[in-house]
């Protein structure tokens, strides 16, 4: 329970990889906020099956008015935050000779802007408690590129770069930033794969298999736990062995 009574928000937590990353901090001790244009509530009622409290509030994270009123919300009912996971993603794939401005603009928006606007909605209360941590969910595409992805790409590169800036500004007032770069994952999102395609990226994953969502929801309780605490502006890959440096 390395995690008891800390405050945390999961963006994008009403499915998928936020869903398990919002039950593993709550398995930890945390109450957990979960803010998605989708409904959290299931979320929220598992986290309260785990004896924690838990807020779901509809967000969509590119819009700065809706993410101050939830930060303001949640500040109201727990008078703190402590861990801020910035998780929620989208894609629009395609090659870019067809990419339309629309696709690039709706990706960099929720990707980036969307972590953007939630870091800097919650550092004020973060740095006067002199203690937090913000964890980015990028992903190896941001490392390595893929055909088809470029607005995605460039958006989860730019969460490294925006992290590992954003970890220099605090890192002297107890404020951690790191981000988390997940290989292929068994969600909804992969779930569009066809198996060819599955087959093909499985042959480049030396473990031979896709990551489960509670692989990632692992690495982030690790990096939101005191154990931590010396650990920032780093980008820890979850993928099987895809990616080494
Ligand atoms: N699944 C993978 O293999 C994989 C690999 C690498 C990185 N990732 C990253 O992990 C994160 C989660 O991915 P997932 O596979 O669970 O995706 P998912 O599509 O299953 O879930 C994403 C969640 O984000 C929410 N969301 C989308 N736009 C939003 C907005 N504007 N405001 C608030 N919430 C919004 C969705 O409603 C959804 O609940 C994403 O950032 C994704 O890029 C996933």
């Amino acid at each position: 329970m390395r995690l008891a009574n800390k405050v945390a928000i999961v963006t994008g937590g009403a499915r998928g990889i936020g869903k398990a990353i919002a039950l593993n901090l709550a398995e930890a001790g945390a109450n957990v906020a979960i803010c998605d244009v989708q409904s959290g509530e299931d979320t929220a009622a598992c986290i309260e099956e785990l004896g924690r409290t838990a807020l779901a509030l509809q967000v969509d994270i590119t819009d700065k008015s809706q993410v101050e009123e939830a930060v303001g919300q949640i500040l109201s009912k727990w008078g703190k935050i402590d861990i801020l996971v910035n998780n929620a993603g989208i894609t629009r794939d395609g090659l870019l000779m067809r990419m339309k401005e629309s696709d690039w603009d709706a990706v960099l928006d929720v990707n980036l802007k969307g972590a953007f606007l939630f870091s800097q909605a919650v550092l004020r209360p973060m740095l006067r408690q002199r203690n937090g941590r913000i964890i980015n969910i990028a992903s190896v595409v941001g490392l390595m590129g893929n055909p088809g992805q470029g607005n995605y790409a460039a958006s989860k590169a730019g969460l490294i770069g925006f992290s590992k800036s954003l970890a220099r500004e605090v890192a002297t007032r107890g404020v951690t930033v790191n981000c988390i770069a997940p290989g292929f994952i068994v969600t909804d999102m992969t779930d569009a794969l066809t198996e060819a395609q599955k087959k093909s990226l499985m042959d480049q994953v030396p473990v031979g298999d896709m990551g489960q969502p509670n692989d990632v929801a692992a690495a982030v309780r690790f990096l939101a736990s005191p154990c931590a605490r010396y650990i920032t502006g780093q980008t820890v890959n979850v993928d099987g062995g895809l990616v080494m440096d």
